[in-house]
């Protein structure tokens, strides 16, 4: 079923104004209110979901319905990331991921470094080691007041190189594919 089919059993309106940029406004009941309360944007208590299709305005207010209905109250912020690369002969051979996320127990952020890889024959060369130094020296520029590194168990040359660089065996690392 779709997200617009979904709508059929509630109450919902739909605003839809072509000279914005997501033309399509899908209000949802919301909470504290019987009815749609049809106040402006910033001031209302409708879960709003804007779209450049219906769908996909249907899609946004739906998601907020859901996040309500758990129970649970889901507040989004943006948290940014980089990517650092070497290149050699025009040509991505090394990467590394930094992401920098927040949470209540600090005011200053932390940092998770994800996804080093350096093609493999152009490991051993230092090029891993270079590319964590630069992630662990922008960390700090960021204020973050710890960088987590991953790996899996069975790793341990991996272990040894984040050691060597100063990272320290903290704690195990729990993860769940999805
Ligand atoms: C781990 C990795 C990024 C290291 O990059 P690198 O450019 O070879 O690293 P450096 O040259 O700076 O340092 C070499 C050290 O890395 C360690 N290392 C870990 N795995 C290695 C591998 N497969 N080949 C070579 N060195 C490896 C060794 O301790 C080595 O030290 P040594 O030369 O004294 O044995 C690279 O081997 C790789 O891409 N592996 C596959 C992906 C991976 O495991 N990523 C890390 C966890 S997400």
């Amino acid at each position: 079923m779709n997200a617009t089919d979904k709508l059929k059993h509630l109450t919902f309106v739909v605003q839809h104004n072509p000279n914005c940029a997501k033309p399509f406004l899908v209000r949802l009941v919301g909470p504290g209110m019987p009815q749609i309360d049809y106040k402006p944007y910033r001031k209302t208590t409708d879960l709003l979901g804007f779209g450049s299709t219906l769908e996909e305005a249907s899609t946004e207010a739906l998601a907020n319905r859901i996040q309500l209905r758990a129970g649970v109250k889901v507040q989004e912020f943006a948290s940014t990331g980089f990517k650092f690369s070497l290149e050699r002969s025009g040509k991505e051979v090394a990467r590394a991921f930094f992401y920098i996320m927040r949470n209540d127990l600090h005011k200053e952020p932390f940092g998770l470094l994800e996804d080093v890889f350096v093609e493999e024959s152009f490991r051993g060369k230092g090029l891993g080691s270079k590319l964590v130094k630069e992630v662990i020296e922008k960390a700090r520029e960021c204020r973050c007041y710890k960088l987590i590194a991953t790996s899996r168990h069975s790793r341990p040359k991996v272990h040894d190189l984040y050691e060597r660089l100063g990272f320290q065996n903290w704690g195990l690392e729990f993860r769940m594919n999805l």
